[in-house]
């Protein structure tokens, strides 16, 4: 049934009655009701009890007419389970108290599966998938790719410029394999296991990859990355692969096999779906600062990127990365019913009639 939905028909490049939208971080602070449920418990206990976790992801489902849920996670949360003590600090985000410094930290690191160490997560799936399915809308499951993951675990929390992620990775090659070895373990029986769970899509995060060149990404990222999407597919659901600042990658992304590209907003859609070919669905790409702006400048912006994906099957609409705190709902929820009515069949015909 809900491979007839309009998000997993565009992620199989097939036609649909207008393009599906769905926005990264769309369960978040800038969602008053979300805010009131974390005033009254910590971000890592709302991921870890189902049924907050389930409530947060159909906040957005229920304020807005999207056409995916994302269940609410973390891609931080599976470290924890591998012997990384993380926190999320109030105003400043994750905190490792243990970041990964000597090849021995690598080697101590565990690779437990993830129905021991993170069961609340498939049971939130579970309630989400429950409640989505009735009304035809898919749950996108997820988890961090190998190398922003380890960029938190190595550096202990954000960082600027990696660089002891990637002293790491240049000091310490086998270790850094090790490393790799590791997170693709865990990171492929998490997705393999939210599948099981219900998830109809699944979407691998690599924020930050675009800090590495084009021969390092070949060297010390590209082949694990690209074990996961081999594993992740082998559940037969569409895989997308996000990634920011990676235009000069764009060749080397598409190797990497997912069936769909999450792209941001530094390079035009046309162009990146022509590098990364029109055989694969491809997602984004507003500025997500962009929903600060005045209308004029949102729908200036959506136009541009509507004009570039040229009515092509296969465009998810999105943000070039997540929704911030702060952004006004109004647009949000503005922005959603624009792109659909913009695209929706019947506006084109009758633009086509004109
Ligand atoms: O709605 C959704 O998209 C689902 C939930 C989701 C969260 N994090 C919840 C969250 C998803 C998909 C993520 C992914 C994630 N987490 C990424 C990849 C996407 C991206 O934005 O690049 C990264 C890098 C993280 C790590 C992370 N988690 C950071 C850097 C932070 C702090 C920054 C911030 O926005 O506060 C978090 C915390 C976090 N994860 C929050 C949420 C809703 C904010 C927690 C709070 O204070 O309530």
């Amino acid at each position: 049934m809900l491979s007839e939905s309009r998000f997993i028909k565009a992620c199989r490049r097939e036609m649909t009655d207008a393009t599906p939208l769905w926005f990264m971080r769309q369960a978040g602070r800038y969602m008053p009701e979300y805010r009131a449920i974390r005033e009254r418990i910590s971000m890592l206990d709302a991921i870890r009890d189902p049924e907050t976790s389930y409530t947060i992801t159909m906040q957005p489902i229920n304020a807005f007419n999207l056409d995916a849920a994302i269940i609410f996670a973390d891609i931080l949360t599976p470290l924890i389970g591998m012997g990384i003590k993380l926190d999320f600090i109030k105003g400043e985000g994750p905190q490792i108290e243990n970041p990964l410094r000597t090849t021995r930290d690598i080697d101590m690191l565990g690779t437990p599966p993830a129905d021991e160490t993170m069961p609340f997560a498939m049971e939130a799936i579970r309630l989400a998938v429950a409640d989505l399915t009735p009304r035809n809308i898919p749950l996108i499951g997820f988890a961090g790719a190998p190398f922003t993951l380890a960029s938190y675990a190595i550096e202990g929390g954000g960082s600027k410029n990696y660089e002891r992620t990637k002293a790491m990775m240049y000091s310490e090659p086998a270790a850094w394999k090790r490393l790799m070895e590791k997170l693709v373990t865990v990171v492929s029986d998490y997705l393999t296991r939210q599948v099981e769970a219900g998830a109809s899509a699944l979407q691998l995060f690599d924020s930050w990859v675009g800090a590495v060149g084009p021969y390092d990404f070949a060297r010390f990222v590209a082949p694990y990355t690209k074990q996961i999407i081999e594993q992740a597919k082998k559940t037969g659901v569409p895989v997308k692969y996000f990634s920011t600042g990676t235009g000069t990658l764009l060749d080397q992304i598409k190797d990497l096999g997912s069936d769909v590209v999450s792209i941001d907003w530094r390079i035009n859609l046309d162009k990146a779906w022509q590098e990364i070919g029109h055989d694969r669905a491809i997602q984004g790409n507003l500025d997500p600062l962009l929903l600060f702006a005045p209308w004029r400048e949102v729908q200036a912006h959506t136009d541009e990127i509507l004009r570039q994906a040229n009515n092509r099957p296969g465009h998810i609409f999105n943000l070039g990365h997540g929704i911030l705190p702060g952004t006004p709902v109004e647009t949000v929820r503005r922005l959603t019913d624009y792109v659909h009515e913009r695209t929706a069949v019947s506006s084109q015909l009758s633009v086509v009639g004109n």
